[in-house]
């Protein structure tokens, strides 16, 4: 109701700004100078009232949205938890990441590179959604999540991306059944210290082989240290801690390093 009552007020603006138009155009009849003030007087303000009606009905669906949104952060909470008490090492997780720290794991996106985003262990689609608010169009997004009920949600939220309800680290075998298109980025939320080392490093490595030469791997920890600390033809760096996640956490990138003939060419 609110929402109609604000596009009323919105609606009647542009009437009232087509009628001003109008008359400042329509020649003068018998030259009535003042009669056209009036009316342009009486416009103005009709038109000033409905822009303050509009912007007095601004604050309340603001706060709707507010409410929407913790509401909405709530049952993806309830959601996590649940999917966490069936399979905790999997899950890897009680709660989604935080708005701060999904959009920092989306700011390294490269979307500037040609080809798709995928995305290892989504969840509820958190960093997904700060992907989208990025400006990443959902049709580039293949989203590799291992839960059933969360690839149910993806899909109901993100209409334009590809879910594979799958295993992350079977990457290679994923990215041949959909063709292998190119990759301009990888991103994960997967638990890597969950699996032992060399699975976590033989992921990386097809991330790498997989994507655009020196195209990042970007990973988030809770752990102080990183989830592979040493890989030939690889470098990696971290961001700044992101103390407002429960629990702290950090990004880790990932990045082949590229030969400086294979730039040229
Ligand atoms: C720590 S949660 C992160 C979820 C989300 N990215 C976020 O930041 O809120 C890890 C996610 O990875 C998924 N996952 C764990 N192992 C996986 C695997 N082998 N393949 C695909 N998804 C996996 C879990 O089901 C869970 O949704």
């Amino acid at each position: 109701m609110i929402e109609t009552a604000r596009q009323r007020a919105k609606d009647m603006q542009l009437r009232l700004s087509a009628e001003i138009q109008a008359l400042r155009k329509r020649p003068l009849a018998g030259g009535d100078k003042g009669t056209r003030r009036r009316e342009l007087t009486l416009l103005n303000e009709l038109r000033a009232r409905a822009r303050r009606t509009e912007s007095d009905l601004e604050p309340i669906s603001r706060r709707r949205q507010v409410l929407r949104n913790i509401q909405l952060r709530l049952v993806d909470e309830a959601r996590f938890l649940r999917n966490w008490a069936g399979n905790p090492l999997k899950t890897g997780a009680v709660a989604p990441s935080g708005q701060e720290l999904s959009r920092l794991m989306a700011h390294y996106v490269e979307a500037e590179h040609p080809g798709v985003i995928v995305e290892l262990g989504p969840g509820t689609g958190a960093v997904t959604q700060a992907l989208l608010e990025r400006g990443v169009p959902a049709e580039r997004l293949v989203l590799i999540e291992y839960s059933p009920d969360f690839c149910e949600l993806l899909r109901e939220r993100f209409p334009g991306a590809t879910v594979v309800n799958g295993n992350a680290y079977a990457l290679s075998d994923t990215m041949a059944e959909l063709g292998n298109p190119p990759i301009a980025s990888v991103i994960s939320g997967l638990p890597l210290f969950t699996r032992p080392l060399p699975e976590r490093e033989r992921l990386l490595a097809d991330a790498m082989r997989l994507m655009h030469p020196g195209a990042p791997f970007i990973q988030f920890s809770y752990a102080l240290v990183p989830p592979v600390k040493r890989m030939v033809g690889a470098t990696f760096s971290t961001s700044r801690w992101v103390l407002a996640n429960l629990p702290p956490a950090r990004v880790w990138l990932y990045r082949a390093v590229v030969e400086r003939s294979s730039i040229a060419a």
